[in-house]
Parts: C-alpha cells; structure tokens; sequence
C-alpha cells in the first residue's frame, strides 16, 4: 500500500506546494480541508505586517493605501479560478448573505414569480435563506415551471460530495435565474462559471482563506445592470463619500458590496488565492481526481464495512468522499481523538473525508486508511461516547 502511495508522491507535480503551508504537529493527518483549509504560511506574515504597519502606523490613511479597492482586487483574482471576468466576482460578506442579496434581487427581477427550486442536497443554510423569500419547492431534477423565478444549487453536494454539472441545471431553468453555490468546488473543480449568471461561494475550504473568512459573489457581465442589491449599504452606493441622503447604486460587480471591507481577513485570504492560482486550476483538479480515486480503491479493499455514499465517476465526483457506516460518529472520535486523522462527521451516519491536492499526499491517504482499518478490527471506537457536542 505505501509503494503505491509513495510513488504516486514522487510523480506529484504539486508535492512542494505541502511546504507552503503551516507545518502541523508531526503524525497528524489532515482530511478536512473541504471544512476549513489549512493556512497558508505567507498568510500570517502577511496579516501581522498588515496590522503593526498598515492598522498600528497608517491608521486611517491605510484605506488609500488600498484596503477600499481589496474586495474587488480580490475578486480579480477569481478570473483564473473560477474562468470568470476580472470583473464579475466581488470579495465581500458571508456566503450566506450573498446568497440572500442574489436570490433577492432574482425574485424581485422577475416579480411577481415567487417560485424557488432547489434541492434537499443543497447546503441547509441555504434553504433556510431561500424560505424566507419565497416559495421553496424541492426537486431532484430542479424542473421548473412558469412560476419559477430561480433554481439554487450547490455545485458540489457538501454530503456526498455529488457534483450537480452547470449544463444539467441551465437546461431545466427556463427563463429562470440560475444560482449556484460553489463553495465546495471553488479552489479545487475547474469549471466554466459564464454558463450560471450567478455564482457565491466560500473562501475557508479550498481556497485555505481562513476561518470565517469573507465569501465571495458572482454576476455574469449581461445581468449586471438588471440585478439591484436589496441591502443597499454606504459601500455599494456611488460616491460613498458623497455622503448624499439617497442611494444610488454603484456600477457592475462593485454595487454588490453593503459595508465596510474586513480588512485584515482579506489579507489573510489572499495568500490562499494566490496558491490556488500559482498551482493552477486544472493541476489541482486533476490531482483530486487522483487523490478521491486512490482513497475508494483502498476502501474497497481494506474497508468493506462502508458504503460509498459518493459517486464512483470521478467526472460527477468533487474532492470529499462520504463514507456511512452506522457507528460513524463513534468512528470519527477514535479517529480525531486516538488515530490522530482528522475527518468530519456529517449527521446521521457519515465520515466525510476532503482530498486537499495542495497540502495532501497520496502518503496522508495510505496511512489514514490504515488507521481507519485499525480502529475497525479492534473495534476502538466502542470506547467513545455516543453524544454529540454543538459542532460536529
Ligand atoms: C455549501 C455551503 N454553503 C453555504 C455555507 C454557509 O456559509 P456561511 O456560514 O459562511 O454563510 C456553507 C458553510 O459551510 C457551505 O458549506
């Protein structure tokens, strides 16, 4: 097992990029990724610079020094990730509220339509969002109908790990807006964004920005103008400094901005950025096909207990692989607490398992199975707990 995974390291075009990142504590083997990416280590030279030169000396003077332009500069940088235009993704937010100000704006664009589709494989929060404006209807097939004002999906299912492609959902819409979430597959699926109109996504997973780091939202060029942002903060207005008593929003992707930047998560999100960029998209993704599809071949032979509950087609697979056993909350302990692997769980009965192609190594993967293995014939999980605390 470990000849095959060594040479596959060997052969590895991004091995090196492993030693861009923070050094972790020797043996521990770090499967979560897809959760929250490891940091990069110019990140935090770069943050403590920020804050004792830019926040500590320039104060004030430190927003012409570029902190006011860092969401849309930022947001260039998604061009060579995600095949977008320099400007159509703005840095700004929480994937959430992002989510809230398109699918807003969607609904309001084709009033009086109320009718959302999504599915139940879509991430709760965004469902949750997606209630409070409209009427959810959920489908398998994302079919619509004239009521439909807007189909929101995740690109990559955040369970399985499932990719939904752009083409299959833009042939089922209509004349319906199109929403995908892409925070599981930014950083790490190539894709080609201009075939959605519109786009969010998170910076924490596989673009390793950091914990709770600002998301990120995407407006194709041809529905910039039609689209308005329902939370119209100082920031998206024209002129903001003008500070004029109506509001009259900014032009293109900059209208979509409602507050203040959060500068310092932005300097911390950029070394990520500039990684993914370096690696190059399409290296990185093959890499996760290779990492996703030497993991299942192990679990086929060392793990029959599982089941596979991703797709086996690494073309409909992104970079995590749901295993579901009935103990895995239990499993997942002994991993975490005692085998020193860290995966997650996800509710009711999976190990979830994300392929970092910048920072794993065909190694991780090898010797994570074994560990897996292990705790399966000596049963070691037995001796966790059954409870669950609030983060899972
Ligand atoms: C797919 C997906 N969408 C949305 C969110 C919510 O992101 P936030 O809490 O940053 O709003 C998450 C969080 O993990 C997620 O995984």
């Amino acid at each position: 097992m470990y000849d095959a995974a060594r040479e596959l390291d060997r052969n590895d075009p991004l091995a090196l990029f492993r030693d861009r990142f923070e050094p972790l504590e020797p043996g521990l083997i770090y499967l979560d990724g897809n959760s929250l990416g490891r940091m990069p280590r110019r990140a935090a030279e770069d943050v403590i610079l920020a804050a004792k030169q830019g926040w500590g000396q320039r104060l004030i003077r430190g927003w012409n020094d570029g902190w006011i332009d860092m969401p849309t500069r930022l947001g260039q940088k998604f061009a060579g990730i995600i095949g977008c235009e320099p400007d159509e993704v703005v840095v700004c937010d929480s994937t959430s509220t992002n989510l809230f100000k398109l699918a807003s704006a969607a609904l309001r664009d084709l009033a009086p339509r109320r009718r959302i589709v999504s599915d139940a494989s879509n991430f709760p929060s965004d469902l949750y969002i997606l209630q409070g404006l409209g009427e959810v209807v959920l489908s398998d097939d994302l079919a619509t109908d004239d009521e439909t004002a807007l189909v929101s999906f995740s690109h990559v299912a955040f369970k399985s790990g499932a990719i939904r492609s752009f083409e299959s959902v833009t042939a089922v819409a209509g004349d319906a807006f199109v929403l995908a979430d892409i925070s599981h597959s930014v950083g790490v699926v190539s894709m080609d964004i201009h075939q959605v109109p519109l786009a969010v996504g998170c910076c924490y997973k596989h673009l390793n920005g950091g914990p709770g780091a600002p998301a990120f939202l995407y407006v194709r060029k041809d529905v910039q103008d039609r689209l308005h942002n329902p939370l119209q903060g100082w920031i998206g207005r024209e002129d903001p400094f003008s500070f004029h008593i109506d509001y009259q929003p900014k032009q293109g992707i900059e209208r979509w901005q409602v507050s203040t930047p959060s500068v310092l998560s932005m300097v911390a999100m950029e070394a990520g950025l500039d990684l993914v960029l370096e690696a190059g998209i399409g290296a990185i993704r093959r890499k996760s096909i290779q990492l996703t599809e030497y993991f299942i071949a192990l679990v086929d032979a060392y793990l029959p207990e599982f089941v596979l509950a991703s797709p086996r087609e690494p073309e409909h697979r992104g970079s995590h692989v749901l295993l579901r056993h009935p103990e895995a909350w239990r499993i997942t302990r002994a991993l975490i607490e005692q085998a020193n692997v860290i995966p997650d769980f996800r509710a009711p009965d999976g190990v979830r398992f994300g392929f970092a192609p910048l920072y794993n190594s065909f190694e991780d993967v090898a010797e994570a199975v074994r560990r897996l293995q292990n705790i399966m014939e000596t049963k070691a999980y037995e001796a966790f707990a059954a409870e669950r605390p609030t983060v899972t």
